[in-house]
């Protein structure tokens, strides 16, 4: 009794047949070549996707011990373009987003937290007018697919966070809330956004928890 249970419990990432591939971050059932195959699959597009080799000229905003931050703007040349492309579909294919077109392409700008040779967090910002708050008490109704509700009057905004995304293993290190906190920064010149001052979009519950702990500290 016990000692195979313990083997399960002492193999950490492995249960229950799946494994955590430590560079990708997929969990996958390795037994099963079909999601062998899968997980190849993915392993090299996030990979050469999340892949930073550094520009000559990068727009460095914030900087770390682990890393710095490093803003992407709409006339930037197109490999740097080309990268906030590639990430912006790997973060959509994670969050099961359509392919939204942003409202005003022209002014998006983009923040990518890099650590060593890799891009692990990315936030889209744009320009927006107002914002409806998310009320706190859950809805009742079940027809309402989200779990919370919005007001239905607008308040004025200056900065709407359109993405936000932390790679899988990096998670719980700060790197969104330090994301945000170069935005309120960087967005317009010369001051300091306030909370109030800049919206989530449609969070996913993740970026709900986030939110509401950003917006509260
Ligand atoms: N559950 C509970 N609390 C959380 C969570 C969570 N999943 N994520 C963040 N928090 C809270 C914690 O209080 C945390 O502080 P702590 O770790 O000291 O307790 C605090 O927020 C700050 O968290 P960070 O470490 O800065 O957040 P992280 O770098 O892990 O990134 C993010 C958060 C971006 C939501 C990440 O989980 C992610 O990429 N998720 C998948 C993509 C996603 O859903 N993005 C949001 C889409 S909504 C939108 O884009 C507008
Ligand atoms: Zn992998």
């Amino acid at each position: 009794k016990g000692g195979k249970d313990q083997l399960v419990i002492d193999a950490g990432q492995k249960h229950f047949g799946t494994t955590m591939c430590k560079s990708c971050g997929m969990i996958y059932t390795a037994s099963n070549p079909e999601d062998e195959i899968q997980h190849l699959q993915h392993h090299h597009r996030f990979l050469e996707g999340i892949k930073y080799v550094g520009w000559k000229r990068e727009r460095i905003v914030a900087e770390f011990w682990d890393g710095k931050i490093v803003l992407v703007l709409p006339r930037d040349p197109s490999y740097a373009i080309k990268k906030v492309e590639d990430v912006q579909e790997l973060v959509d294919l994670e969050l099961g987003f359509q392919q939204v077109v942003p409202m005003c392409p022209n002014k998006t700008k983009t923040f990518l937290f890099i650590d060593e040779k890799r891009v692990v967090g990315c936030l889209i910002a744009e320009p927006i007018k107002q914002a409806f708050r998310v009320l706190s008490e859950p809805s009742t109704t079940k027809e309402c697919s989200r779990a919370w509700r919005c007001s239905d009057v607008p308040e004025p905004a200056i900065c709407g966070i359109s993405r936000i995304w932390v790679f899988k293993l990096k998670r719980r290190k700060r790197i969104a809330r330090r994301l945000v906190d170069t935005v309120r920064n960087c967005f317009m010149f010369g001051c300091f956004l306030s909370i109030n001052e800049i919206a989530f979009s449609d969070p996913t519950p993740d970026g709900k928890l986030f939110a509401t702990k950003y917006c509260n500290t």
